[in-house]
């Protein structure tokens, strides 16, 4: 078979040293594949005025395979001003670009998986009723819808007139905002379709039975937002009734699950949520397993067979220029594992998983993170791996 070539988008910030150990530690499994670089983040918005420039989307459309570090996004003001001087009366606007290849591409299937690592000092634990510790085992996969609802960018401040007027159609827009100036409103939308829902209700459910999961949660909060929540329950409850009777559909409010995340996280399983609320349920779960160093995701079309693989964490800018980088990159790794599954190279997935496991139980190697240590550029000293010693340590144990 021809060798897999992957686009490699380092984006901002610590992107590039986590994506760079990554690549190494994916060689050194045997992972045989070729790397071309991707254009991506705060660089080419200041120097072209477009984070996400067209020639990064042909890569991604020829190759479909993508692993992506961080990228920086900054307030609109801030944006602007950092814009080149000849781009600044060009009435750019800047808009993330993560968000935009999930747009663009239609990944609207993200998965977090968050699954305990035995002997990670950061694992939660909470007291049991004899007041022993406990440190329950989370094995949680979150989907998350990843291109509509609250992040799907339709918005304004100060609606036009026509979009001000279609509102004050409803009752309840006349009457709780009606008297307010309209230059004092801002309105952010939160629209939900059926087919989204549908793929990424579906996505969840096979994940379920295919990994044996015994339950799919819908969480989201149905007794309030009545049509798009209210929508997305509907379709969860038939879909359980007629596919997937054999799995069983629990259903929690944002909110309670945001309390119940340390009562009894051992409980669930596969999680399924809108967009928003994927993203605050899976970083919520994140932390119990140890953080943004280990939170890594998946994003793809299984239509077009495109997939985008990136830990969840951000550029972390302040560590970015640290001669030597300090930050775990086993979210990377983990990610970069997700994209093994993806193209069926699942014996490496698993000789990766399996290295960064023994390392993590063995406990000889740790990043500041793992210590518990606050990110300085003198943790080296005091002890903590680095970026690069982590992935030495997963490589030495192939
Ligand atoms: P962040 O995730 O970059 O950093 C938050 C904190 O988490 C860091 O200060 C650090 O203490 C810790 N952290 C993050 N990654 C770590 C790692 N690999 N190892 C150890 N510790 C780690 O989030 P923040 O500070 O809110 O945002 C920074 C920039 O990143 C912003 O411009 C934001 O817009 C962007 N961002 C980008 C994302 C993406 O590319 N998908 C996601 C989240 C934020
Ligand atoms: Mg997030």
């Amino acid at each position: 078979m021809a060798k897999r070539t992957i686009v490699a988008m380092p984006g901002d910030g610590i992107g590039k040293a986590v994506l760079d150990e990554t690549i190494r530690v994916l060689e050194a499994a045997g992972f045989e594949a070729d790397y071309v670089e991707g254009d991506i983040g705060w660089e080419f918005w200041k120097k072209e005025g477009n984070p996400l420039p067209d020639r990064t989307i042909k890569l991604i459309e020829k190759h479909k395979v993508g692993l992506f570090g961080a990228i920086t996004s900054k307030p609109k003001d801030e944006a602007f001003e950092e814009l080149a001087p000849e781009l600044k009366e060009k009435n750019l606007v800047y808009s993330s670009p993560i968000v935009g290849l999930r747009q663009h591409f239609g990944l609207d299937i993200c998965a977090r998986p968050c699954r305990t690592y035995k002997g990670n000092p950061l694992n939660f634990i909470r007291r049991g009723v004899g007041n022993e510790i406990e440190e329950p085992m989370v094995d949680v996969v979150i989907f998350r819808q990843n291109t509509e609802g609250l992040y799907g960018g339709v918005e304004w401040s100060n609606p036009p007139a026509q979009v001000y007027e279609a509102f004050m159609t409803h009752p309840k827009f006349a009457k709780n905002f009606g008297k307010t100036p309209k230059e004092e409103v801002s309105i952010s939308t939160r629209i939900f379709t059926k087919k989204a829902t549908e793929r990424i209700l579906r996505a969840a459910f096979e994940h379920a039975k295919k990994y044996g999961y015994k339950s799919v949660t819908l969480c989201e909060k149905p007794n309030v937002i009545r049509e798009t929540s209210g929508m997305m329950y509907k379709m969860a409850l038939a879909m359980q009734k007629n596919d997937f009777p054999e799995i069983e559909l629990w259903n929690t409010n944002i909110d309670a699950q945001m309390m119940w995340l340390t009562k009894n996280p051992e409980d669930y399983g596969v999680i399924v949520a809108g967009n928003m609320f994927g993203d605050i349920v899976s970083d919520g779960f994140a932390g119990l397993i140890g953080g943004l160093g280990f939170a890594c995701s998946a994003q793809i079309n299984p239509d077009s067979g495109i997939g985008v693989f990136e830990p969840t964490h951000g550029s972390a800018p302040k560590y970015a220029d640290y001669d030597v980088s300090i930050v775990n990159p086993i979210a990377m790794i983990e990610s970069a594992c997700m994209m093994l599954d993806f193209i069926e190279e699942n014996e490496i997935a698993k000789k990766i998983r399996k290295a960064v496991a023994e390392v993590i139980e063995e406990g000889k190697i740790r990043t500041y993170d793992m210590m518990k240590m606050r990110g300085k550029a003198d943790v080296i000293y005091n002890g903590a791996a680095s970026t690069q010693q982590m992935a030495d340590a997963i490589i030495e144990k192939f």
